[in-house]
């Protein structure tokens, strides 16, 4: 029988990735410990064959390269058998074009989880939402196997793929210069430096004695450019 807690354990930010073994339509893989050294975002839908999940694949798989070049792999799960999985996307290639985008392979593996065991260890399932299908669930994970940020959205609302790679960059661009990122932050755009810690540094800052621009001493940006930015985070 199913315990309430089998539905309710959910992953936190911070928390190691729960490790799974899973077939998926490129192999099978073991995650997080195959994507170690990379990012990855494992992420999940409803189900195969439904126009808003057909309209997000298209759409992802549209982007992976530009993903891969951030040093990241895509990798989706629904509650689907694994024939079902290769059907849809043989139907997505064959017949669907979804604005502009036509032919498109999904090559990043996608999950078979029909006994529903990763999804409940995710969290994926919100049975006040639906009991039976995965919510749209998105885990960023870290080179070190760290979940650093998680995004619900509910059955009848198609992500933002634009946000999701601007989350991307920021938590990239957060590790590799120690800041932090403001509303709405694009590469380019100023970046927020970390509270002052002591009255001296505050001062300091107030003072301009240190290489920011402090609203009040509790404030503080700098400016790193957009190509300092991409070239740190980006393959090239
Ligand atoms: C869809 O992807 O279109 C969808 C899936 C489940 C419920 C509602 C919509």
């Amino acid at each position: 029988m199913e315990t309430q807690q089998e539905f309710t354990s959910m992953p936190r930010i911070g928390d190691k990735a729960p490790e799974f073994k899973a077939v998926t339509t490129q192999g099978d893989i073991n995650f997080p410990s195959d994507y170690n050294g990379g990012w990855s975002i494992l992420f999940s839908h409803p189900a195969d064959f439904t126009p808003v999940c057909t309209s997000e694949f298209i759409t992802f798989a549209s982007l992976e390269d530009k993903f891969k070049e951030a040093n990241c792999s895509l990798i989706g799960l629904s509650i689907d058998g694994l024939y079902s999985h290769i059907a849809w996307l043989r139907s997505i290639k064959e017949k669907i074009e979804y604005k502009g985008m036509k032919n498109v392979d999904v090559k990043f593996p996608l999950i078979e989880d029909i006994t529903m065991e990763i999804a409940k260890k995710y969290g994926m399932l919100q049975p006040n939402e639906d009991s039976t299908k995965a919510v749209r669930a998105v885990f960023f994970v870290d080179p070190k196997g760290i979940i650093r940020t998680i995004i619900y959205y509910p059955l009848s609302l198609g992500r933002n793929f634009d946000e999701l790679y601007r989350v991307l960059i920021a938590l990239q661009a957060a590790d590799a210069f120690d800041i932090a990122t403001p509303a709405d932050w694009r590469p380019g755009d100023d970046v927020i430096i970390g509270p002052a810690g002591s009255c001296g540094t505050a001062k300091d800052r107030m003072e301009g004695k240190e290489d920011m621009d402090c609203k009040d001493w509790y404030f503080c940006t700098k400016k790193i450019s957009k190509e300092e930015i991409l070239s740190k985070v980006l393959k090239k």
